[in-house]
């Protein structure tokens, strides 16, 4: 097991409502706390989304679940520790006007955990919403964890149990797994840890060239004062869609640059060449669809600092951006998102809606519209590839809610 590369096979998004507990989840995993902006510590709050990785193995001399382990010396001494495998963590937001946010992780998303605090009724509004997020986005292998079964009575931790498997029952997810834990106190993480290695599989993956990849967030990792001789080019964090990219491959990003010249906005394709392959803190030659791995490029970093880059698509062959688009939509039965479910509304010409086409989130206008087919004109150019699946929010009494979604034709 020693000559394994430790590169991720498989990406999970941690969702559900606000402050249920996914980035404590997340941080029990891997020892990784993902809120990193000072804006995230201080209202303590997830805003972008997070991103971690750990490995999983096996412990010969232990029992499931707790033979399942996320460091191999935690087997201890005499015990051989069998590599399973890597994977990486997505942490969404759960706050309701992050909704738009979560929805951008979630194109990135091979399975997910949908985290419920045990303290809470059951479902919350986000809870519902995310759950829905990923029944259109067709992500088909989910595990919920039940978290904070620490601060309520085995009696209600029952109860809420319940309430979990009735609301499950009215989903896709009905047979999903339920595991109660304690994220804050590591209580039960080893039965996470073995869902993960045994219910997840890797979708098959489309290799070769050429590469696309979904950007979710883009870094200037210089610490400021650093001389100049020393600046590292900008950093673009995302996952591979397909393809894969080598250090040295020349790529493109678009849509670019934005330029405002006398009011007028355009973007310029960026091209670059990538100089360095990050999954956490392993070096890499090569990216691959798996993971979340961060490119490091040549590029000015003030064109990448402050997540400049979200939803933008690097690649060596990135079709080019677009502002008019049709989409073959379906409206939602009801509305999730808010407290009391609520028809979606009766959308028309002229109506500004948010769309969700990869990672990429931008504000569009209906330009016409049928019971079955929209063609919008974007706010930001929106690269579109194979058959983009869009995510439609729109509003409803006076926020931002999922109310259907489409492909983008
Ligand atoms: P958002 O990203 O803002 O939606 O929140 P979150 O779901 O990431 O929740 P977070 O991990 O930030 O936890 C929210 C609060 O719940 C924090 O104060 C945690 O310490 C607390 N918490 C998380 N897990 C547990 C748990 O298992 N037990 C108890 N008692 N508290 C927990
Ligand atoms: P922060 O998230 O803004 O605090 O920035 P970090 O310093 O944690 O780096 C952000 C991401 O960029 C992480 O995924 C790092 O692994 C990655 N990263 C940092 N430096 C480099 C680099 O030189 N090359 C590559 N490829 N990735 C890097
Ligand atoms: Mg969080
Ligand atoms: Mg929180």
């Amino acid at each position: 097991s020693s000559s394994r590369n430790f590169i991720p096979s498989i990406i999970i998004g941690v969702v559900g409502h606000v402050d249920h507990g996914k980035t404590t989840l997340v941080q029990a995993l891997t020892g990784i706390w993902t809120a990193r902006y000072s804006e995230e510590l201080k209202r303590s709050m997830t805003i972008y989304l997070g991103y971690a990785q750990t490995s999983i193995f096996h412990c010969s001399n232990a029992e499931p679940p707790d033979s399942y382990v996320t460091s191999a010396s935690s087997c201890g001494e005499n015990a051989e520790p069998r590599y399973l495998k890597t994977v990486s963590f997505v942490d969404a937001p759960g706050h309701e006007i992050l909704m738009s946010t979560m929805l951008s992780g979630a194109s990135l998303m091979d399975a997910a955990i949908v985290v419920v605090a045990a303290n809470e009724p059951c479902p919350q509004p986000q809870t519902r919403e995310h759950v829905k997020a990923l029944e259109i986005l067709e992500i088909d292998q989910v595990v919920v964890v039940q978290n904070k079964v620490d601060v309520v009575s085995r009696e209600n931790v029952m109860t809420n149990y319940r309430q979990i498997r009735e609301f499950l029952e009215s989903t896709r997810y009905s047979k999903a797994p339920i595991i109660p834990v304690s994220a804050l106190h590591k209580a039960n993480i080893n039965a996470v840890a073995m869902a993960i290695a045994k219910l997840f599989k890797e979708p098959e993956r489309i290799l070769g060239k050429p590469a696309i990849m979904q950007i979710a967030r883009s870094f200037d990792v210089n610490l400021p004062g650093t001389r100049p001789e020393k600046l590292v080019g900008g950093v673009v964090g995302g996952g591979l869609v397909r393809g894969e990219i080598s250090v040295g491959d020349e790529v493109e990003i678009k849509p670019g640059a934005r330029i405002e010249t006398k009011g007028k906005v355009k973007y310029e394709p960026l091209v670059t060449e990538v100089v360095s392959i990050r999954y956490g803190d392993m070096e890499s030659d090569v990216a691959k669809p798996g993971g979340l791995v961060a490119i490091g490029t040549k590029l000015d970093p003030s064109l990448t600092k402050n997540n400049r880059l979200v939803g933008q698509v690097l690649g060596h062959d990135v079709p080019d951006p677009v502002n008019d688009i049709s989409i073959e939509y379906r409206m939602l039965d009801k509305v999730v998102g808010a407290r009391e479910l609520e028809t979606p509304p009766q959308l028309k010409n002229r109506d500004k809606i948010i769309l969700i086409v990869g990672t990429a989130p931008t504000i569009a206008v209906i330009q016409k519209i049928s019971s079955d087919v929209m063609e919008v004109k974007t706010e930001n150019p929106i690269v579109v590839f194979d058959k983009s699946k869009a995510a439609i929010l729109a509003q409803v009494k006076g926020r931002w809610r999922l109310v259907g979604w489409g492909s983008v034709k």
